[in-house]
């Protein structure tokens, strides 16, 4: 299988492969400034909220390259670092890895760190986030494995892997894991709508691995699950609460209520770093909403009246009490899940 590299930082360049694109063409583009990664996570040239994060910490990077080049007096540098900073910020709304990585970035440009060392110290910290994430992605596979004991047929939804994140994947992980072992019947992929996710990349994903599946459109997964072809879902996260409840790609909701109806297992593979331990529920977290073009047609195909009223949340939040378990690099977890507590007072 080709390694599929949906961002690689080399020679001051950010090079980040355009989802939009996929599955079609395979066209990578060079980004040089920290506004160009705005404009890419905003658009959605590369998605999924592992990957946004890094994304992000490597545009602290390139922001600092072209600061230094006007300016060495440390002072201007952190100020111009932490509004780029600020910035990048408001790129996407609900996945907290975005947040958490650029909380880290804001830590290092905070330390005043003298003005030839800037580029060096936040290069250092973006490559960390980025093989932190994806070593928590494997741990989170191997984990998974828990689930199999025997070979299943699973349900997902989006695209949470290679594409989504800078390794394996989180639920998409769990899936390639356990097909290396044996353990996958078949995995049933919703499309995805109306970004098409699912059809577009996790189709191209699993093809490439050699992974058995079948694209099915977003209403037929509850059928399926009432007719005993699901013996387990696992999908991703954008933002976990304390008490669990988990935003996600919209249409998780709806595969959690229908999961939950039929006794079906119903599991989150996230990396620590999706849980937001500042939110006692789902209410606090913030819901993107995206323009009305995503929902009228696909690319120059019109499939709506063109000024027929839209309305396009990005993203749902699935109530904790429908959650089976978290799988994450610590092991599966129940809530509450506490700041205090293990594992999150190890971070
Ligand atoms: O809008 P997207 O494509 O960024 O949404 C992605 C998801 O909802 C994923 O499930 C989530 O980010 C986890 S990716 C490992």
């Amino acid at each position: 299988m080709s390694v599929l590299r949906p961002l690689i930082f080399e020679s001051g360049k950010l090079r980040v492969l355009d989802q939009r694109e996929l599955p079609t063409k395979e066209v990578y583009l060079e980004l040089e400034t920290a506004e160009e990664v705005f404009e890419a996570i905003r658009s959605m040239v590369l998605r999924g909220a592992p990957l946004i994060g890094v994304a992000a910490a490597y545009g602290v990077v390139l922001a600092a390259q072209e600061i230094l080049q006007k300016t060495r007096e440390p002072l201007t540098v952190q100020e111009e670092l932490l509004e780029v900073i600020s910035r990048l910020r408001q790129s996407r709304p609900t996945a907290v890895n975005l947040q958490w990585a650029l909380d880290r970035m804001t830590r290092v440009v905070q330390t005043g760190l003298a003005s030839t060392d800037w580029v060096i110290q936040l290069l250092q910290e973006a490559r960390a986030i980025e093989d932190e994430e994806r070593a928590r992605c494997e741990a989170i596979a191997q984990h998974g494995l828990a689930l199999f004991e025997r070979p299943l047929r699973v349900l997902t939804i989006c695209n949470t892997g290679r594409l989504a994140t800078p390794g394996i994947g989180t639920a998409l992980g769990v899936i390639y894991q356990a097909h290396e072992m044996g353990k996958i019947r078949h995995v049933w992929v919703p499309e995805t709508r109306p970004w098409l996710q699912g059809a577009r990349l996790t189709t191209y994903e699993l093809q490439n691995a050699g992974v058995p599946f079948t694209l099915i459109v977003d209403s037929m997964a509850p059928v399926l699950m009432a007719q005993g072809e699901v013996d387990l879902v696992i999908v991703g996260a954008d933002r976990i609460a304390r008490n669990g409840d988990t935003a996600n790609k919209i249409g998780t909701f709806a595969l959690a209520l229908a999961a939950h109806q039929f006794g079906i297992p119903f599991y989150v593979a996230a990396p620590l770093s999706s849980f937001d331990l500042s939110l006692e529920t789902g209410a606090g977290i913030p819901i993107e909403e995206r323009g009305a073009q995503e929902v009228l047609g696909w690319g120059a195909c019109r499939t709506a009246p063109p000024n027929a009223p839209v309305l396009n949340f990005a993203f749902d939040v699935t109530p904790g009490a429908w959650i089976t378990g978290f799988i994450t690099e610590s092991g599966i977890l129940t809530p509450p899940f506490s700041p205090s507590s293990k594992p999150f007072a190890d971070q």
